[in-house]
Order: C-alpha cells, then sequence, then structure tokens
C-alpha cells in the first residue's frame, strides 16, 4: 500500500462517524455559493469542483457530535458552510497576496481570471458566509467567526512586515500562525460545540483545542515548502516571498554570524535566483531546520491530545485524535 493510499484510508476513517453530515454539507455547501452574476457562477463552480480536504467542516461535526452525543442541528451545517466560504475567500486571495499560480493540483484563480477578479470573488465568498449567518440569526457564530477573520488579516499583515524587515523572531512566528491559520481551526472547533451547547464550557475548551492544532497545521504546512513532493501547490515558494518560517528561523538562530550574514543577504537580495534560494534550503536542512520545527509541531500535537483527555470515550473523539494525527502526518 502507497503512503498515499492510507492517508485515504485514514481520512475515511476519520470522516464514518461525520459522513452522513458531510455528504449534506456538501450539498449546502455548493448552494451557499450561488449567485445571479453568470461570470461568479462560472468561478464558484470551478471552485466547488476542487475541493480540498474539508478538514474544517469536519471538525465542526465532529466536536458538534463529541460534545453532545452525536446531536447535530441546522445551525451546525449553517457553521461549517460558514467557516469553508471563509476558509475558501482567504485562500483566493491568499494566492493573489503571495503570487502564486497553482491550488488543489490546479490552477489558481488569480492565474486563470487575474488579480482583479480573484479579489473580488474573494469578497464575495466572504459576505456570502457573513450573511449566511446573519440571515438565520445565528449571531453568536457570527462573533466566532468574525473574530477569526479579523485575526487572519492582521496576521497576514503582520507576515508582510516582518518579511520585510527579516527581523522575525520565533515568538513572533507563533503569533503569526497562531492569527493566520490557527484562530480559524479554533472558531471550527468552538464553533462547532457552541452551535449544539452554546454559553456551555466546550465552546472555550474547543477553541483552544482547535488554537493547538492549528498551530499544528502551519508548522507541517510551512514543512512542506522544503519538500519536493505533489501538494497540489507550489513548494519552495517561501523563500522567493521572503516568508520566513520555523526551519529557517530556527537556523537563523543558532548559526554563527557569517552564516546568518549570507542567509540574510540570500533572502534580502538574491531570493528570486533558484539557484541561491536552494542554496539556503539545503543549509536549512542540514543545520537541523526541519527537525526543530517537527519537534515543535509535535509539542503542539499531544497539548491538543490532553485537551481532549476529560471527554468520556465516544467515536467522535477517537475519530478528533486521529484528526490530530493526521494534521501532522498528512502528505498534502
Ligand atoms: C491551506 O489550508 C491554508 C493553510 C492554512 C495552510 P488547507 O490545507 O486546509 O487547504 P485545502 O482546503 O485542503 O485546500
Ligand atoms: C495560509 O497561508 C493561508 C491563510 C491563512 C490565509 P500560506 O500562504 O502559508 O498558505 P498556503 O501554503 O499558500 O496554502
Ligand atoms: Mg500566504
Ligand atoms: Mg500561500
Amino acid at each position: 500500500m502507497t503512503t498515499q493510499d492510507s492517508s485515504v484510508k485514514i481520512v475515511e476513517q476519520i470522516k464514518q462517524p461525520i459522513a452522513f453530515e458531510m455528504e449534506l454539507f456538501e450539498q449546502k455547501f455548493q448552494l451557499s455559493m450561488s449567485s445571479k452574476v453568470a461570470l461568479l457562477n462560472r468561478i464558484t463552480h470551478y471552485i466547488v469542483n476542487r475541493k480540498g480536504k474539508q478538514m474544517r467542516p469536519m471538525f465542526v461535526f465532529l466536536v458538534a457530535k463529541m460534545v453532545s452525543n452525536g446531536e447535530v442541528i441546522e445551525r451546525t451545517y449553517r457553521g461549517a458552510s460558514v467557516i469553508e466560504l471563509i476558509h475558501t475567500a482567504t485562500l483566493v486571495h491568499d494566492d493573489v497576496v503571495d503570487d502564486s499560480n497553482r491550488r488543489r493540483g490546479f490552477f489558481s484563480v488569480n492565474a486563470l481570471w487575474k488579480n482583479k477578479i480573484a479579489v473580488l470573488i474573494g469578497d464575495f465568498l466572504l459576505s456570502k458566509g457573513l450573511l449566511l449567518s446573519i440571515d438565520n440569526n445565528d449571531f453568536d457564530l457570527l462573533k466566532i467567526i468574525s473574530v477569526a477573520v479579523r485575526e487572519m488579516s492582521e496576521g497576514e499583515l503582520l507576515q508582510i512586515e516582518k518579511a520585510r524587515k527579516l527581523d522575525i523572531t520565533e515568538a513572533v512566528y507563533y503569533e503569526i500562525i497562531r492569527q493566520k491559520t490557527a484562530t480559524l481551526i479554533a472558531a471550527c472547533c468552538s464553533l462547532g460545540a457552541a452551535s449544539v451547547k452554546p454559553d456551555s464550557r466546550h465552546v472555550e475548551e474547543m477553541r483552544k483545542f482547535g488554537e493547538l492544532i492549528g498551530m499544528a497545521f502551519q508548522i507541517k504546512d510551512d514543512l512542506f515548502d522544503y519538500g519536493d513532493t505533489a501538494i497540489g501547490k507550489p513548494t519552495g515558494i517561501d523563500i522567493k516571498e521572503q516568508k520566513m518560517t520555523l526551519p529557517l528561523i530556527y537556523v537563523l538562530n543558532n548559526c554563527d554570524s557569517k552564516d546568518k550574514k549570507w542567509l540574510i543577504n540570500s533572502i534580502k537580495n538574491h531570493n528570486r535566483e533558484s539557484k541561491r534560494v536552494k542554496e539556503v534550503i539545503a543549509f536549512v536542512k542540514t543545520n537541523g531546520g526541519l527537525e526543530y520545527a517537527i519537534s515543535k509541531m509535535k509539542q503542539f500535537q499531544s497539548e491538543a491530545l490532553q485537551m481532549l483527555e476529560i471527554y468520556p470515550e465516544s467515536e467522535f473523539k477517537e475519530s478528533l485524535k486521529l484528526m490530530v494525527n493526521y494534521v501532522i502526518d498528512r502528505k498534502k
């Protein structure tokens, strides 16, 4: 069995207790994007036909079912759709910001329709998401989501600011990934809980749980950039974009001043030269950058798993545990 096959098996196993919900979710999600404008419909069709891993709705349903012994209501579906709409919107915008032409194994929206249209599509998806909550009076869920949207924008901007100055520390890196990625996964988990048990202690507990997973999730994503396996989006572009992630930050802080000068100079003045970028990547690899990032990722993973311990055993909790492990073992 190839690693790809075993990954598919794990995902099937994770989805088993929410198979019905995920199927219904897909129909609802597709409907949630509809518009009367032909160009918009053409593009949203293109997007839904190239779906991602859908990990965020999976978190919503698994958490909702874990805290309610298997009960899922209409609000839970709406919350899952809002989250996936917002996730999709941020990916469309992210590919403009990162000047990336691939997403989910195909061309990105900006690659096919240019930046102007990609910006507007992202705004459309975001507004559709917010309206889905508003039109149904899900104001408690809307609050959770809006906090995540604000933080994601702040995280992306903090990342750009640091890329310009090249003065990032490990603590700032964690703040960036907490804001740009972990908050949305935190929102999935707290919203899943809030949809069925509003005002319960689970809402905050699950937010924290999701935040820890989100941290591990983004470290994994940043590690992919150092690899050369096919993940459906470009690899090796972070240094080109002067984006400093954990493997590089660690190496920068743990090498002698001559190497540090060379690294900074490479990123600052030679980031568009593919030979030089490859040298930087090789330097990071031989100096333990990947191992360090992996160890930090595993710390977040085990903290997340610990948070599940207080919950009674159930098939939903089992799936959530598998999900936490999948975040760091996944192949794309
Ligand atoms: C990609 O998220 C964006 C990050 C936060 C790293 P996913 O890896 O969940 O993207 P899809 O939805 O599966 O394509
Ligand atoms: C994650 O940023 C996407 C957002 C949180 C908006 P990245 O730029 O690191 O994600 P990928 O690798 O392009 O998916
Ligand atoms: Mg980005
Ligand atoms: Mg990107």
